[in-house]
């Protein structure tokens, strides 16, 4: 890595900025860097804004990433996201706020853009079904919008809503989930520093099919508590209701966070198969918390991980 720095020879409030962060890491291909590969000149600038929460493990590739997805309001298939996405408008977006928080409201997705300090962070997703990627994702810390929103004391949970538009979001035609698609966190969870909201990925704006224009990342939980494509967020004191423990309450719990050593009621949760690793790519560990248990273990204590799956 070059010693030069991007903060070095940019003002702090310009290498914050969207626009420049999207095109220098576009120009750079996004992913070389974090791939580690030879420096070009624009990698600086994703150089300046990485998370110390990102894992330096291998990339999936975006072609992985971007062709196969749940999103049961476009299909069951892998690729049925990738195939009619597409056709989603996610602009003008806007995501109403509102429940136990002293500023109530609808805010607009630029208006989102504008207050928040975007970054990389490199996760790992892990997907009930026992499947795993990296993801470079971009994004801002949830509770810096919240904040914005200012909860009220006695608030405890935040309940997320995904659109409903079934002109352009075709398997919302079928009854195969109760739509909306709806997830739900404890208020610390929501508030910890690793949960963002995501806007993009591997240097670009979000694809469709991943989300766009504003989607959840929750890394230690499995990947359906990650709810794309978000237009409300209420703040609650009751536990919300959330569509797969709805669909299936023995098989996904609230909490659902990784755990190996709990078996979803068909398979075991003790190995993932890396996605876009090759056909002959060996199945992992899969790790507690997803293997973010140092910072989020504490959030968990004195509660049993086995009933509160
Ligand atoms: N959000 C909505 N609205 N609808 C969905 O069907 N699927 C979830 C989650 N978020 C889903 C969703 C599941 S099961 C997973 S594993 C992740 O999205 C997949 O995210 P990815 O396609 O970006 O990898």
């Amino acid at each position: 890595m070059p010693s030069l720095r991007y903060s070095d020879i940019t003002p702090k409030a310009d290498y914050l900025n969207r626009r420049r962060f999207i095109a220098a890491a576009a120009a750079a291909g996004g992913g070389a860097v974090a791939a580690g590969l030879p420096f070009s000149p624009a990698t600086a600038a994703i150089d300046a804004i990485k998370s110390p929460y990102s894992t330096s493990e291998e990339l999936t590739p975006l072609d992985a990433i971007t062709t196969y997805n749940n999103y049961y309001e476009f299909g069951t298939d892998k690729r049925d996201p990738s195939r009619y996405a597409g056709r989603l408008t996610t602009r003008p977006w806007s995501v109403v706020i509102d429940g136990l928080v002293n500023n109530p409201g609808t805010y607009d997705f630029e208006d989102i853009l504008a207050g928040a300090t975007l970054e990389e962070r490199i996760y790992r997703l892990r997907c009930v079904e026992a499947w795993s990627m990296v993801v470079p994702w971009i994004g801002f810390e949830l509770a810096s919008l919240l904040a914005r929103a200012d909860p009220m004391p006695d608030a405890r949970y935040v309940a997320f809503e995904t659109l409903v538009r079934p002109e352009e979001m075709p398997g919302q035609s079928s009854r195969l989930l109760e739509w909306p698609y709806r997830e739900g966190l404890r208020l610390d969870e929501a508030m910890h520093p690793l949960t963002i909201l995501a806007t993009g990925l591997y240097g670009e704006e979000l694809p469709n099919q991943n989300g766009a224009p504003l989607r959840l990342v929750v890394p230690w939980k499995y990947g359906f508590k990650s709810i794309k494509a978000i237009v409300r967020m209420t703040l609650t004191v009751a536990e919300p209701p959330t569509t797969w423990n709805m669909q299936a309450p023995r098989e996904y719990g609230f909490y659902s966070n990784v755990n190996p050593e709990v078996s979803h009621p068909r398979w075991s949760q003790a190995t993932e198969r890396p996605v876009g690793a090759g056909f002959f790519a060996r199945r992992k560990p899969t790790l507690m918390f997803n293997g973010y248990g140092e910072e989020v273990a504490s959030l968990y204590v004195g509660m049993d991980l086995s009933r509160n799956y």
